[in-house]
């Protein structure tokens, strides 16, 4: 039976959606937000500015970005009874999963819904982007029998979440570097989980059940699980000398290899090379991570075993090891990416709702038909 289109596995390559949020160009390696280059938002804005031109598709003003961010900076506090909930999670549980259930409590607790009103999008849009950088980093000190650390307002978004992880604060040049890392990872048009965020948006629903779907759904390790899943790689490698027989073994076993490869991108990924500009300028000044050189063996080997193929260093590649050099656990990198996509599918769900429709695509149904009703009884 067909239905007259032509099935695509993973829809690759069908419109699902027309947006003007961002654009990438996969042979060139160009990605844009809102038409400007990342290259030039990455060196001149900061996330919440980029946040903002993301989802009402101009950059603000000094006046409008003064009072997003004092609106942000009030509500980064959460309630003490999420925390509470929080408290009660398995301290074993994975941060991407504590963070998903977190995100959905929001609907409980903010539960007027007003959809075509301007000031509840953007009381939704101020309350996502302040409190959930304070529930990954809160689940990360109570899964460890800490207090979470309360909010500090003296710090910016960036530097006060690198502080309410440590309860140290960070140099200047860490947090604009962790604040360049958040903007990298803020949007990347129809990936998984925007399209997750997107058909969870088109049913009208709160903008927190929205959040945790796309959360769920960047969870996996084909997606945003991938930057995690590369540090353990490079720790399992061990040495530059055991780079070759790694990648040889991958290709022998069909093994994917993480942090390469791109649906879109058949060039090195534009925010792979920051990241690893970013890295390169945090070794420097606090000393060299010991997997950098394995990275840059196992990327040298890769491309040429892959480079003709398209397969090249993805975003995950490098994120990781700045991380880490920021003193970030490695279950926490999703979570980061997490902080960061929410102002891309803030920006999708306002867009959805501007000219939605249910998401109801049709299926080719592959079963048989007529079949017998067998009684329990008769059944082998
Ligand atoms: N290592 C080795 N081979 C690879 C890799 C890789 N990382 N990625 C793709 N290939 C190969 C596949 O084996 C396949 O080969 P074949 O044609 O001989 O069968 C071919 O390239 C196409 O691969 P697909 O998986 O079909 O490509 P797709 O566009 O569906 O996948 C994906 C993209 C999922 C990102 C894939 O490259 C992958 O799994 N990479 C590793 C995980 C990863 O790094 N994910 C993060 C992506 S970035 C992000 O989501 C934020």
């Amino acid at each position: 039976m067909t239905t007259g289109c032509e099935f695509k596995p993973g829809l690759e390559g069908i419109p699902a959606a027309q947006s003007s949020i961002s654009f990438v160009d996969g042979k060139q390696g160009i990605l844009e937000y809102r038409g400007i280059r990342i290259e030039e938002l990455a060196k001149k804005s900061s996330f919440l500015e980029v946040a903002y031109l993301l989802i009402w598709n101009k950059l603000p003003t000094d006046s409008e970005l003064e009072q997003f961010k004092s609106d942000i900076l009030n509500h980064r506090r959460i309630k003490y009874r999420i925390r509470d909930m929080m408290k009660c999670f398995p301290e074993t549980g994975h941060p991407m999963d504590a963070l998903q259930t977190s995100a959905a409590a929001l609907g409980l607790f903010y539960s007027r819904r007003a959809l075509d009103k301007p000031d509840y999008i953007y009381d939704a849009v101020v309350r996502l982007l302040a409190k959930i950088p304070t529930m990954v980093a809160a689940f990360n000190l109570m899964r460890e029998g800490n207090d979470p650390v309360q909010p500090n307002d003296s710090l910016d978004y960036a530097a006060n979440f690198l502080y309410m992880m440590t309860e140290k604060r960070p140099h200047d040049y860490q947090s604009k570097i962790f604040d360049t890392c958040l903007t990298l990872h803020a949007e990347h048009t129809m990936n998984a989980s925007t399209f997750s965020a997107m058909v969870t948006a088109s049913t009208l629903t709160d903008p927190y059940a929205v959040m945790a779907s796309a959360v769920g759904t960047l969870a996996g390790p084909l997606h945003g699980g991938a930057n995690e899943e590369v540090l353990l790689m490079l720790e399992q490698i061990g040495s530059i000398d055991n780079v070759q027989s790694y990648v040889d073994e991958c290709v022998a076993n069909k093994q994917k290899i993480m942090g390469f490869g791109h649906r879109v991108y058949k060039v090195k990924d534009p925010r792979a090379v920051i990241l690893q500009g970013l890295a390169e300028q945090l070794f420097e000044l606090e000393g060299e991570d010991p997997y950098y050189k394995v990275a840059l063996e196992l990327e040298k080997v890769v491309e040429a075993k892959y480079g003709q193929k398209g397969i090249y260093a993805n975003v995950d590649f490098y994120s990781g090891l700045v991380y880490r050099k920021l003193g970030i656990p490695s279950d926490l990198f999703t979570p980061l990416f997490a902080i960061a996509r929410v102002a891309g599918w803030l920006a999708h769900w306002k867009e959805q709702l501007g000219v939605n429709r249910i998401f109801r695509p049709t299926q080719q149904y592959t079963g048989v038909h007529d079949q017998p009703y067998i009684p329990l009884e008769e059944r082998m």
